[in-house]
């Protein structure tokens, strides 16, 4: 296989900055001590004036209502690569969705969401050479199947685990700017909801792993919504598995635990368990214990098994942001997203090995994770939810750290860690070290109870009261946090917080919905991520309830904005078709592309599409010639061809 490794020195070939932030190509070392001096910007208002600003030239753009993509003048957008296009030379997408089970293995699955661009020399003739690898968050089984859901089949089934998933496509930019997928392509891969995994870390074969199909609780089959990512500066992907339990039925009395990770006794309307017994919770509840992680693909090596890393927690993962501590090791910043769930770090064992790829291969199951405390003073304190520490111990239900990373949430209650308004994606600025962390909306908050720092188990169902960090009941627009961790380390264990942004409308009645937003209005900030000149990108999901009316009559169709961390600044850059959330920014290592992924365009508050009229709401891309709306992924450059943002 192709490495990845012999990149490494070449910075305008190798993995993206974002890969290697704090890492110097050219001397090959790693710029922790640099990141010092930034870190007093946080604290000092006049240091804070110095820190440099990117620039942001484009004019914002105003908000859009229609089925189609905006960008500002000057900026075009291509999509590249849409639902049921073939990774490879594989059958060509049917726009009446007739492709089989095995057809859909082959193509772009449903609902693109995460991404990450990985670099490859460069080809004769073409400016960039990557490979891509993109989640596919969930699947729309009305728009999947011709007749939607109307008949239900085990090949229905297998046609939704097929769109599930992970693609990885390989791309070019040819010198007239246009990125095309390149096919056939020996890169090229799926991973779906079936593709085997193995079980790695410290609750790979615990008795809670095992099941019927899978005595030894080591492999697992599937990953499943796929929400965010993140990458390791090694070259692999980090695929986060969100919400697990739409994908269970649980007949009869739940287990505790299975409550806990929202499991119920409907589901979702997946209805998988009615051909593939392992969602039946019932009768397997292991299964669940075997989703909610972390999962490693490496992107070179299409014959590689992914890899769930147990040792980063089991949760409803959103990301898994990178920074790297002052010694070298790797730090993995997690969002847990539901209401009045976690924020997570996982802080590696050993340091990361920048010359030797091989030598990070087991990096990620060692090490401790932490969940975060925000105190109401502006501080706040990484708590270990390490076996035999905290109250983590067999007592309390945790008889090993196995069972904390199973449990993760149940740890993260045991040492009353801050219930936050739904943690989305975590960014961190590529010279600050400045973590940002989106918290989208939480309409379980504002109770009157203070149940929330008892000391002991809280309940789910609890509404916490509001706090410094989450201060609005009923938090409809959501806002962004953000820390800078003690003495600019990754890996301390104290950080100072404030509140980056509220969204809001200034045109609304009430000041608690008004927010406190510097240009351009948005709301429920889900994607994140710093461009390497620390732009910092910001991707919206109004749900399709709440889209375009009442309070959210202002804000248009979603958007991806831009803001100066410095001074708040927001300008909106892009706006989507109707129905649709902008999630994935990512950038080629040049910076002068930037990806976005359009998800579930034509979405209705049902997220299952009627067959009859799939273009009730959206025919996005495709427009006429198309049968049904799909999600993309877009390819937007300057049409000069310079840096995206500047
Ligand atoms: Fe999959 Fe939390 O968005
Ligand atoms: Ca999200
Ligand atoms: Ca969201
Ligand atoms: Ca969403």
């Amino acid at each position: 296989m192709f490495d990845p490794e012999d990149l490494v020195a070449n910075p305008t070939v190798g993995p993206s900055f974002s890969d290697w932030a704090g890492f110097d190509p050219g001397r090959r070392r790693w710029l922790g001590a640099a990141l010092g001096a930034g870190a007093l910007a946080f604290l000092s208002p006049g240091i804070q004036a110095a820190t440099p600003r990117p620039r942001i030239s484009f004019d914002g753009i105003p908000v859009a209502v229609d089925d189609a993509v905006h960008v500002p003048v000057g900026y075009t957008a291509q999509v590249m690569y849409a639902w049921g296009d073939p990774v490879s030379d594989g059958p060509a997408f049917a726009p009446d969705a007739s492709q089989s089970a095995d057809d859909q293995a082959q193509q772009a699955g449903m609902h693109h969401d995460g991404m990450h661009y990985f670099a490859l020399p460069p080809l004769a003739g073409r400016r960039n050479h990557g490979l891509m690898a993109i989640n596919h968050e969930y699947t729309d089984d009305g728009l999947l199947h011709t007749d939607g859901m109307r008949t239900w089949t085990a090949d229905k089934v297998r046609k939704s685990q097929a769109a599930h998933g992970v693609s990885v496509i390989e791309v070019v930019e040819r010198d007239d700017g246009k990125w095309e997928v390149v096919r056939p392509s020996r890169f090229a891969r799926r991973v779906t909801a079936y593709t085997p995994m193995r079980i790695a870390g410290p609750a790979a074969g615990h008795p809670w792993m095992r099941t019927e199909a899978d005595p030894a609780g080591l492999v697992a089959l599937g990953t499943l919504n796929n929400c965010a990512n993140g990458h390791t500066p090694w070259g692999t992907y980090l695929t986060c598995e969100e919400n697990l339990q739409a994908y269970f039925v649980h007949s009869g009395t739940i287990p505790t635990p299975l409550r806990r990770y929202g499991i119920n006794e409907r589901g979702f309307g997946y209805r998988w368990h009615e051909f593939d017994v392992r969602f039946d919770s019932q009768r397997h509840p292991n299964e669940a214990n075997r989703f909610g992680w972390v999962v490693e693909i490496d992107p070179f090596d299409p014959t590689a098994t992914p890899v769930k890393r147990t040792a980063l927690g089991r949760f409803s993962h959103e990301g898994a942001a990178h920074a790297i501590a002052k010694d070298g090791r790797l730090v993995v910043y997690m969002g847990d997203d539901q209401r009045n769930e976690y924020i997570y770090k996982f802080v590696s064992r050993d340091a990361v090995d920048p010359k030797r790829r091989d030598g990070n291969r087991d990096l990620l199951d060692h090490g401790t994770l932490y969940v975060a405390k925000f105190g109401q003073d502006g501080n706040g304190e990484w708590i270990a939810l390490t076996h035999g520490t905290n109250g983590l111990v067999a007592e309390n239900g945790f008889a090993s750290q196995a069972e904390v990373l199973i449990h993760t949430r149940q740890a993260g209650d045991r040492v009353s860690a801050t219930m936050m308004d739904r943690p989305e994606w975590i960014a961190v600025h590529p010279r600050t070290g400045e973590v940002y962390c989106t918290l989208t909306n939480n309409n379980k908050r504002g109770g009157t109870t203070s149940n929330a720092v008892d000391g002991t188990t809280v309940l789910a169902s609890a509404q916490p009261p509001v706090d410094a960090t989450n201060p609005r009941a009923a938090n409809s627009f959501g806002h962004i946090v953000r820390w800078r961790e003690a003495a600019g380390d990754a890996a301390s264990t104290r950080f100072e917080w404030d509140l980056f942004v509220q969204c809001g409308d200034p045109a609304l009645d009430d000041p608690a919905k008004r927010g406190d937003i510097h240009g351009d209005l948005f709301g429920n900030p889900d994607g994140l991520a710093f461009d390497a000149q620390g732009r910092l990108w910001i991707a919206t999901d109004i749900s399709p309830t709440a889209l375009n009316k009442g309070d959210f009559a202002g804000f248009g169709n979603n958007a991806l904005l831009c803001a100066d961390p410095v001074s708040a600044e927001v300008r909106r850059f892009l706006t989507g078709p109707r129905g649709s959330e902008i999630t994935g920014p990512c950038f080629a290592p040049d910076g002068r592309t930037l990806f976005v992924n359009i998800q579930h365009p034509g979405e209705n508050p049902g997220e299952r599409n009627d067959p009859e009229h799939p273009k009730a709401l959206s025919a996005w891309p495709d427009g006429s010639s198309g049968a049904r709306p799909r999600s993309a992924t877009l390819a937007i450059r300057r049409i000069d061809g310079g840096v995206v943002g500047t």
